[in-house]
């Protein structure tokens, strides 16, 4: 994994973390350093923080933090060295010849490859007399050749081996074709393909790469769609099908269907900014995902319960990535898709007309109380309108609120006013409860009970305090470091991944590299977001001499404190013992 240290400093001087980072996030400068909304994780005050001054950042809210590099390791979901790679590129430098491991990015290279190669193989083959049932199958569903090529779509066909044979032929080795998950391996070596006797569907990444397949079975066989796995180019739950297209499409909000086939029909109907998941619920990554490309989100789910259910699972992690919503129902028909077919070459106005009429995620979960209930009754009544106050609640805007408020008064003939009260008290409540839940989670944090990293941390608060700051210093002042050789030896560290920092920092630091500079490459992605914490935390800023002598004397004191405690619960032939070679030590 090494890369010259030379190397990696010039791409980290070439690519100010700032700038690279605001292309991704909107930054403010907040005093020296540069805030913004956290990429990471969704929310609606900022607290991720750029530090200009050491090239680094870290998120208050979700604890991701590094350089540069692992910024970019993490937006763009590239491993080490093809995050140095992606940074070399950007600003024009070659990455160096060889001197470091270079395996994991080369089987991902071959695995863009295959995948293309698969590609280009099955949309060949959709056009042979071999893929006429695959081509028959979507002119069936009205797509048309000029749709299929867009989407590159194509037919494996139902021979075991007809993938695998090309691609052999192309050079490619078993290995690369089965870590693609284009192919099964039998416990004899064979492989066989992975997709046979299915349309296929391409997934393209915003380069311009082919990861990942889903294909389709023509008939009423199970599974219906076959995904491609978890490679080491794909993952399911970070990237949506056709974000590639609708990335282009120049509009502000996406359509967010269950499908490819729904995505497929809606774009050859004239919206390009239609995407879908592949084959999962909606995660959260994937709605951090939409919202780097847009501000809204229109909801196109199935009109049946489960996309029901979807929806309102969609709307909640949607809100919560800080997007506008909107949700569609579908006249008849059960999918986009269908409502499509149906309405042929009226379909893009009678679309559009649906999307015009959609409402905002409030007024659809407000429509779907109203089925709940019948407003004639009073019981149901009372019923629909706690239920309502609640979802009411979760608005930000006041002004929203009594827009509501006023017309739920209009349609139940209840005041406005008690509404108004019955949904204070309820908010009463909540703060209580929210409260509540946050005081215990702030005690289990602070408690530090399930620290992964640092699991020394909690039984040795006062002594891991110390050792950060000393660490936080040494890292800022590497000049120290001899000073603090002489007055702390690392055995006196009493937390195991502090121990492991100092002597890694006082290494780096001796042998005249920047301590900071090769982190991202040398440690796990936690243990680097747990050293930039370290870093740039509040005692970092405010260390000066006098405080690193009072640190060296708290990890000192602890050190010898804990020998004393050894003492005490020692037998008395163990305290004889070590009275002996304490004495025999001093003279
Ligand atoms: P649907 O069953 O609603 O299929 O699954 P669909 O999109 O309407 O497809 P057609 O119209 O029957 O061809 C919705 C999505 O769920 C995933 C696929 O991504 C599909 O597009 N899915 C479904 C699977 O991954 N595997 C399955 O077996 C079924
Ligand atoms: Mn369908």
């Amino acid at each position: 994994m090494a890369l010259p240290e030379s190397f990696i400093i010039e791409i980290k001087e070439r690519n100010d973390i700032t700038d690279v980072a605001s292309s991704y996030v909107n930054l403010k400068k907040r005093g020296r350093n540069m805030v913004g909304l956290c990429p990471f994780h969704g929310e609606k005050t900022p607290s991720f923080n750029i530090y200009t001054e050491n090239g680094s950042f870290y998120c208050f809210g979700c604890g991701v933090g590094g350089d540069v590099i692992t910024f970019i390791m993490k937006i763009e979901n590239l491993d080490y060295i093809d995050a140095v790679r992606f940074l070399a590129q950007r600003c024009g430098l070659n990455m160096p010849e060889d001197g470091y491991d270079d395996s994991m990015s080369a089987l991902r290279k071959r695995i863009y490859e295959a995948n293309r190669e698969a590609a280009r193989f099955f949309y060949k083959t959709l056009y042979s007399p071999n893929g006429k049932v695959g081509l028959d199958y979507f002119h069936g569903r009205a797509l048309s050749d000029r749709t299929i090529r867009h989407f590159g779509l194509g037919y494996a066909d139902a021979n075991s081996y007809s993938l695998c044979d090309h691609l052999r032929s192309l050079g490619f080795k078993n290995n690369e074709i089965v870590a693609a998950n284009l192919a099964f391996q039998r416990d004899n070596g064979n492989i066989f393909d992975r997709f046979r006797d299915r349309v296929m569907f391409p997934i393209i990444d915003l380069r311009g790469n082919v990861i990942a397949f889903g294909g389709r079975i023509m008939t009423d066989q199970k599974p219906k769609y076959l995904n491609t796995s978890d490679t080491p180019v794909f993952k399911k739950s970070a990237n949506l099908f056709s974000l590639n297209n609708a990335k282009n499409s120049g509009e502000k909000a996406l359509i967010l269907c269950e499908g490819y086939m729904d995505v497929i029909a809606v774009n050859q109907a004239g919206f390009q900014n239609a995407v879908a998941t592949l084959g999962t619920a909606l995660t959260p990554e994937q709605a951090l995902l939409m919202k780097r490309y847009a501000d809204e989100v229109i909801i196109c789910y199935d009109s049946d319960e489960a996309g029901q259910k979807a929806t309102a699972r969609a709307i909640d992690l949607l809100r919560n990535a800080g997007l506008l919503i909107k949700v569609i129902t579908i006249p008849d028909g059960k999918d986009p898709d269908e409502f499509l077919r149906n309405r042929g070459a009226e379909g893009h106005d009678a679309f559009k007309n649906v999307i015009e009429r959609s409402g905002n995620d409030l007024e659809y979960r407000l429509e779907k109380l109203r089925r709940k209930y019948n407003l004639n009754q009073t019981e149901d009544k009372v019923a629909f309108l706690t239920e309502a106050v609640r979802i009411l609640a979760s608005i930000d805007s006041a002004i929203e609120q009594d827009v509501y408020i006023s017309k739920l008064s209009k349609e139940t003939e209840v005041s406005p006013d008690s509404i108004k009260q019955q949904m204070s008290k309820y908010q009463k409540r909540k703060r209580y409860s929210q409260r509540k839940s946050d005081f215990r989670n702030l005690q289990q944090n602070l408690s530090g009970r399930n620290d992964k990293i640092n699991p020394d941390r909690y039984k040795k608060p006062r002594a891991a305090v110390a050792e950060e700051s000393l660490l936080a210093y040494m890292i800022k002042h590497p000049d120290k470091l001899s000073l603090i050789e002489s007055q702390l030896s690392s055995e006196k560290f009493q937390t195991e991944f502090n121990r492991k920092l100092y002597i890694y920092f006082s290494d780096r630091i001796k042998n005249g590299y920047d301590p900071l500079s090769s982190v991202s490459g040398d440690f796990t992605g936690d243990e680097t977001a747990r050293i930039f914490r370290i870093v740039n935390s509040e005692f970092s800023r405010i260390a000066t001499e006098s405080t690193l002598r009072e640190n060296i004397n708290v990890i000192n004191d602890e050190y010898s404190k804990l020998k004393t405690a050894d003492m005490a619960t020692a037998s008395d032939e163990d305290i004889a013992s070590q009275l002996r070679r304490l004495r025999e030590s001093h003279q």
